[in-house]
């Protein structure tokens, strides 16, 4: 199984679990924001077994295969550092970003 973690409990999380959780072989057995009370409401919700306020306690107390940053973007640097540390080595780390609504058109 492969195991991933959530970081930032927000808007845009259940979409990351949604779709994680459609995935086979895949299970979302950890998550963490900043904000308490948000993290155990969505832990709740989308019965994830383990919930933190720490990313970082969640990246050393969990055996986790990957990672999803859903924190707002100005923060993604900040929250992983400009070189992201996957949670062990050689795992991978996937954040979202925005997209512009529409295709640009060609230059
Ligand atoms: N691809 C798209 O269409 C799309 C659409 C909307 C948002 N996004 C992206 O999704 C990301 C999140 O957006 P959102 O709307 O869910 O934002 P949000 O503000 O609703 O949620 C972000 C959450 O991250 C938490 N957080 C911030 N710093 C944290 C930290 N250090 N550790 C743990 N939690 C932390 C906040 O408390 C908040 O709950 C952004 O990167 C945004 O650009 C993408």
């Amino acid at each position: 199984m492969i195991r991933i973690g959530i970081i930032g409990t927000g808007g845009m999380a259940k979409y990351h679990v949604q779709a994680f959780n459609k995935a086979p072989g895949v299970k979302v057995v950890a998550c963490c924001d900043v904000v308490e009370e948000r993290v155990k409401k969505f832990a709740e919700e989308w019965k994830i077994p383990a919930a933190y306020t720490d990313y970082r306690k969640m990246l050393r107390e969990e055996k986790l295969d990957g990672v999803t940053n859903v924190t707002p973007d100005p923060y993604h640097a900040e929250n992983f550092g400009w070189r992201p540390s996957p949670p062990r080595p050689g795992r991978p780390v996937a954040k979202s970003r925005w997209r512009p609504a529409w295709p640009t058109p060609a230059r």
